[in-house]
């Protein structure tokens, strides 16, 4: 199977440049928020499969994007190790009271079971002639953005709960613990029909460099073979991140996605793999002659790297499907 974006992965193809855009699915598109309005329950929409494999297809329906990514949610893994998972309106995700006890006794089969919506939701989106010669992209958070959500229970903001890293053996054995789990949620994915697997590490930026090897680097590489021993390949995004170049060369992910903070010029100079995203989300707010300007600015700099056009983090609830459009059709004519 080849499609736009094995292409530019595999074969390292620079003429097209494929797009598809972090949470393209959900919260800015108003047929998902019809969909919402009347499923109150984010985590049970997640275990719709009719309902989440209608979403994950929603902006194919709209837009020439050369990916669906699956609609579900980083917290489903939490969800499914029983730690208690609420989405506040206005406030984000809550988690309840974290055990490693609890978690290190639960069975593989009761996990899968109970994520079970999500590959069936995979497998249904892959009948759909709508992603057929696209790819299926299929997801999970890095080690650390669960710890970071296990034990802080709520999104950091700027910094961590304090005495966070007080407990060293709760962290290591969580840390081990999360590894079988994600890897049994990757090969899920992979199994019933992703293509691709992308590990968000939303919450990379809160390290210190002395602390990036054992709760960032080690980790990711871990479930980055893991994925490369499927056959399938594996992007990486480490959100801010102080030294990519450094990430790269020791995660070694088939794909590197930058957050908007980062200098597409001198990221270019240091990375030789597959580049992806970059523009901030918040040029979609602006107007189309500013869209097109910073949009062609990521596509000149890129022209003769395998880029995968893609955003600095996800689509803004606020944003205009009207700009989401405008800028696949920038990308299409480049
Ligand atoms: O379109 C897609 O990208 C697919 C679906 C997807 C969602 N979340 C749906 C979602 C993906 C890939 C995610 C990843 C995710 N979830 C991350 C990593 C990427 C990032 O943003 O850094 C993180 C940290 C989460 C955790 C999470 N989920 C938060 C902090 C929130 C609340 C704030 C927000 O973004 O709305 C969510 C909720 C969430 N996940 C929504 C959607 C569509 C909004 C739910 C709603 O409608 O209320």
């Amino acid at each position: 199977m080849t499609t736009p974006i094995y292409e530019c992965v595999i074969n390292k193809k620079t003429i097209t440049k494929p797009i598809w855009l972090m949470r393209q699915a959900g919260r800015y598109l108003p047929e998902f928020k019809e969909i919402r309005k009347i499923n109150s329950d984010f985590i049970n929409l997640c275990l719709n499969n009719d309902l989440s494999s209608e979403i994950t297809l929603q902006p194919l329906k709209r837009f020439d994007l050369d990916a669906a990514i699956i609609f579900s949610d980083i917290l489903m893994i939490p969800y499914g190790l029983n730690q208690k998972v609420n989405f506040k309106k206005n406030f984000g995700p809550e988690l309840g009271n974290f055990s490693l006890e609890k978690i290190s006794e639960i069975n593989e089969l009761d996990f899968i079971n109970k994520l079970e919506p999500i590959y069936k939701s995979i497998k249904q989106v892959k009948k759909n002639p709508l992603i057929q010669n696209k790819d299926l992209i299929g997801f999970v958070g890095a080690p650390w953005t669960f710890l970071v959500y296990m034990i802080n229970k709520i999104s950091p903001k700027k910094e961590l709960i304090k005495n966070f890293f007080e407990d060293a053996n709760l962290i290591k054995k969580t840390l081990i613990v999360l590894e079988k789990f994600l890897k049994l949620h990757i090969k899920q994915q992979v199994k019933n029909g992703a293509t691709i697997i992308q590990i968000f590490d939303s919450w990379a930026g809160l390290l210190e460099e002395k602390n990036l090897p054992n709760y960032v680097y080690k980790p990711t590489l871990n479930l980055v073979n893991y994925v490369k021993s499927l056959n399938i390949p594996v992007i990486c995004f480490p959100r801010e991140i102080k030294n990519y170049k450094k990430f790269c060369e020791i995660v070694k992910p088939d794909v590197i996605s930058i957050d908007y903070n980062i200098d597409p010029k001198l990221i270019i100079k240091e990375i030789k793999i597959p580049i992806q995203g970059g523009l901030n989300p918040k040029i979609l707010l602006s107007d189309k002659e500013n869209l097109r300007k910073e949009s062609l600015k990521y596509l000149n700099i890129f022209k003769n790297h395998p880029y995968i056009f893609n955003l600095g983090h996800g689509v803004l609830p606020e944003t205009d499907p009207v700009m989401v459009d405008y800028l696949v059709k920038i990308v299409k004519d480049y």
